[in-house]
């Protein structure tokens, strides 16, 4: 276990926006699980489980919040193959693995079905939490098993009937406080090097152009309303054309707000929640949608 006191969620998140928390706690082994309950007490705070940060937009200032973040094969360390039939590979990564590096990893090894998640920056942990998915993949359904911690049962190693997900939706059937995936095992299409890499250079080709891949953003920020696009809606009710502070909706996509860090004004979680309540508002007024949040906001 790595304990760090005092990191900077701006520094932590693709927003590059959020305050200090109390520590940081890396989690590298099993052992390291079955020490947290004294970890937390010692430090006290409300646990927030922490993968790439590409989803999350924080308050500023002193935050009493002890992130947890599963070992990220820091040193190295690959994927493991655990099993197979005839048409999948069966594939248990660490939560904490970048999904840039596990989907290199898929291509090298010719295993379809993460294509859609090439260029984004989060972690597998995280895209599993929020069943994150883009062009026609979803993290969720891949999963065949997880190891997830919980402070009512600990670690435990769980099948897909301990969850449900739908549409950027996951959660565990058993009610928890909270839960931690430390590890997961997916299912992946055996395919060829060639195949992957052609499919995620398609994807991340069409990303480029509609997405606003290079700014300092949290992804969508709102989820689509059914039979609707977010993004559509909001350009239509004119949010690229609102500014608050450092922040504004992309002229590329207007379901990404944008951090504009060189702007010479101070980014603030005041001033990035009220704008998208302003977009929020503006679409409900026009249309009468009430968009549903994708981003978690930890306030
Ligand atoms: N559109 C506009 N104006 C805009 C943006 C989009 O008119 O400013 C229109 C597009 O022309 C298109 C429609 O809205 O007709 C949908 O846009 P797009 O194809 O870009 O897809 P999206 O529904 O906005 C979803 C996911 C993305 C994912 C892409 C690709 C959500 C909320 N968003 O975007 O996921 O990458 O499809 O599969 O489900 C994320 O969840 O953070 C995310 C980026």
């Amino acid at each position: 276990m790595k304990i760090l006191e005092g990191p900077l969620l701006s520094q932590l998140t693709t927003l590059r926006l959020g305050g200090t928390a109390i520590a940081e706690i890396r989690l590298e082994c099993a052992d390291d699980y079955g020490a947290l309950p004294d970890v937390i007490r010692r430090f006290g705070g409300i646990p927030h489980a922490l993968g790439g940060g590409s989803n999350l937009l924080v308050r500023d200032g002193d935050l009493p919040f002890l992130l947890l973040r599963p070992g990220r094969q820091a040193d190295g360390s690959e994927p493991q193959r655990t099993g197979e039939d005839q048409e999948a590979a069966f594939v248990r990564a660490d939560a904490g693995i970048p999904l840039p590096r596990l989907v290199s990893w898929c291509a090298r090894m010719g295993l379809s079905g993460l294509e859609g998640l090439a260029g984004v920056p989060g972690h597998l942990g995280g895209a599993i939490a929020m069943n994150a998915g883009a062009y026609g993949c979803s993290t969720a359904p891949l999963v065949t098993r997880l190891a997830a911690y919980t402070p009512e049962q600990g670690l435990r190693i769980l099948g897909p009937s301990a969850w449900e997900c739908s549409y950027r939706h996951f959660s565990f059937l058993e009610p928890c406080s909270w839960s931690l995936i430390a590890w997961a095992e997916l299912r992946l299409v055996k395919s060829t090097p060639d195949a992957v890499r052609s499919a995620i250079h398609a994807n991340l080709t069409q990303k480029k152009q509609s997405q606003p891949i290079t700014e300092n953003t949290a992804g969508c920020i709102f989820k689509n309303p059914e039979q609707n696009s977010a993004g559509r809606l909001l350009d239509a009710a004119g949010v690229k054309d609102l500014r608050k502070g450092a922040f504004h909706f992309s002229r590329k996509h207007a379901n990404f707000l944008v951090h504009d860090t060189g702007c010479g004004v101070l980014g603030t979680f005041e001033d990035a929640i009220s704008l998208i309540q302003a977009a929020q508002e503006r679409v409900h007024g026009l249309f009468g949608i009430e968009l549903e949040r994708e981003v978690i906001v930890w306030a």
